[in-house]
């Protein structure tokens, strides 16, 4: 994680990078006279205009000292919003990397929100994947450090902005775990990671491992597991914030470490990803963490519902009738909506022994939702207006969007079957897949304020914003813990 820390003053050497807004640059007052003045001359010969993303860059050798500047545009203020300050840092993040620049000043004459947001941006972006990389002198070095002249009258700034970059080394955290392929992380090794993460935030963990979840009869995550000689696990983590009468704030993440379709197997250039199955399962983890080190004054408890939908002798079998932890029976008709099946019991599970006052689950859950909502924008499904207002209020704050799909009642009646409760697919119509998924897990939740993120797009990616890296997003971690920071202030 880059170190940031605060310079009262720029030094004449290394890398400076000053972030400018269009309507602000011709009076610049960054409190070093030379400075503006080049700046000022970089604006009069039209060598920078400071439109948005744009970055006038400059290597000056003075004797035996050299000096890099980056002048970086923000657009007009009135048409900047945080998430393109906070993308201007992740393209300043990795014009810098390119540099091979492990430090650098950043000049601020922004509000403190703006510079927030722009290290945000700068921090996110400051991530690679490395494990497996023998040459272990990456084209893309790291950022190690920052010096941020700014001045501000909020004298707890520095505190907040700590805050804001915990929760971002949370977001690598998530993206570790994403990114590792699945002959690393499968159930088991999942809840040794969960295990080695309860240790370090001070977290309670249970696991409970095949024996357990037979004997409790978790029929449909054991259905979804039992194929693989990886064994699932139901792996529960517990934060303890607030006072103990508090009901605690249930979160459920989808871990399924690798989703090959099972019998109705996934086909080439679909299987590829599919070991970040497990994304919903690492945000859960990676929220609880967050919540731990932020001290947050309430009761969370994270459940990870962790299998490997794989095709074998013991594998489910489409026809399957199985029965659910709340007893319901369940008739497969698609080994590859596997997802809501394991999450189903977590919810059930969650509710019986923590009886939580809202329950969130985040899962990488259909390719409908990806086809209607691309990678900007996640699902959300809930039955209850507060929790999906303030889910939407944490959108807006974290820029990690959300968009509103429905679950008709109708819905709802298409996963009706002939022979059990319910089938776990509506494969007769096929329409609304992302919302028929809601529609099932909605049984499982006993009108508990509740609500669901289908993640699948925004999870993982190619098309990357620019403070992300490819691959993980950790998408879901920034916005959930905005939920709960915010929930927190009002108990
Ligand atoms: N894990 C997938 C959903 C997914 C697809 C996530 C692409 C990320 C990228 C999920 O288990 C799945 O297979 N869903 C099926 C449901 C269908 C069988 C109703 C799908 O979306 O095709
Ligand atoms: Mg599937
Ligand atoms: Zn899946």
């Amino acid at each position: 994680m880059v170190q940031i820390h605060h310079a009262p003053t720029l030094k004449a050497q290394g890398s400076i990078v000053v972030p400018l807004f269009q309507d602000e640059v011709k009076n610049i007052k960054t409190g070093n006279k030379t400075l503006d003045q080049y700046i000022k001359n970089r604006l009069a010969a039209k060598d920078f205009e400071a439109k948005l993303h744009e970055v006038f860059s400059s290597h000056i050798d003075q004797g035996d000292k050299s000096l890099t500047l980056l002048l970086v545009g923000l657009g007009k203020k009135s048409d900047c919003n945080e998430e393109m300050i906070r993308e201007t840092g992740g393209h300043v993040c990795k014009r810098l990397r390119g540099l091979k620049r492990i430090e650098a000043q950043i000049s601020s004459t922004l509000t403190d929100n703006q510079l927030f947001a722009f290290l945000e941006g700068v921090a996110l972006a400051n991530y690679r994947v490395d494990q497996f990389k023998t040459d272990k002198e990456p084209a893309l070095v790291l950022l190690k450090s920052l010096s941020i002249i700014h001045t501000s009258k909020n004298k707890s700034w520095q505190k907040e902005l700590g805050e804001r970059l915990k929760i971002v080394s949370h977001v690598h955290q998530v993206r570790d775990l994403v990114n590792t392929p699945a002959d690393n992380i499968y159930p088991e090794s999942l809840a040794q990671k969960a295990k080695d993460i309860s240790k370090k935030y001070r977290l309670k963990v249970t696991i409970l491992g095949e024996k357990e979840i037979v004997k409790q009869k978790l029929g449909l995550l054991w259905a979804v597991g039992k194929g693989s000689v990886h064994k699932p696990r139901l792996i529960t983590l517990a934060y303890n914030g607030g006072n103990k009468n508090q009901k605690p704030v249930l979160l459920v993440g989808k871990g399924i470490t690798f989703d090959s379709g099972g019998y109705n197997l996934k086909p080439t250039n679909f299987i590829e990803d599919m070991y970040m199955d497990m994304a919903g399962g690492a945000t859960v983890l990676g929220i609880i963490s967050a919540c731990s080190e932020l001290k947050l004054p309430i009761n969370v408890i994270a459940i990870v519902a962790a299998a490997e939908n794989l095709v074998s002798s013991s594998a489910y079998k489409p026809s399957d009738i199985i029965r659910a932890y709340n007893g319901k029976t369940v008739e497969i008709t698609n080994t590859d909506a596997e997802g809501r099946l394991v999450l189903a019991d977590a919810i059930s599970y969650g509710i019986k022994n923590f009886k939580p006052r809202a329950i969130i689950d985040l899962a990488t859950l259909t390719g409908a939702c990806m086809v209607a909502l691309g990678d900007r924008y996640s699902g959300v499904f809930s039955n209850n207006n507060d929790l999906l207002k303030a889910l939407k209020q944490a959108a807006d704050n974290t820029s990690e969007l959300v968009w509103e799909l429905p679950i008709h009642p109708d819905y709802e009646k298409r996963l009706k079957s002939e022979k059990a409760d319910m089938v776990n697919c509506d494969i007769k119509t096929r329409m609304a897949g992302a919302s028929t998924a809601a529609a099932f897990l909605k049984k499982f939740t006993e009108e508990i304020p509740w609500a669901h993120l289908d993640i699948a797009g925004t999870a993982f990616g190619n098309m990357p914003r620019a403070h992300d890296c490819g691959g993980s997003s950790g998408f879901g971690l920034r916005l959930v813990v905005n939920y709960l920071s915010n929930l927190a202030k009002n108990v």
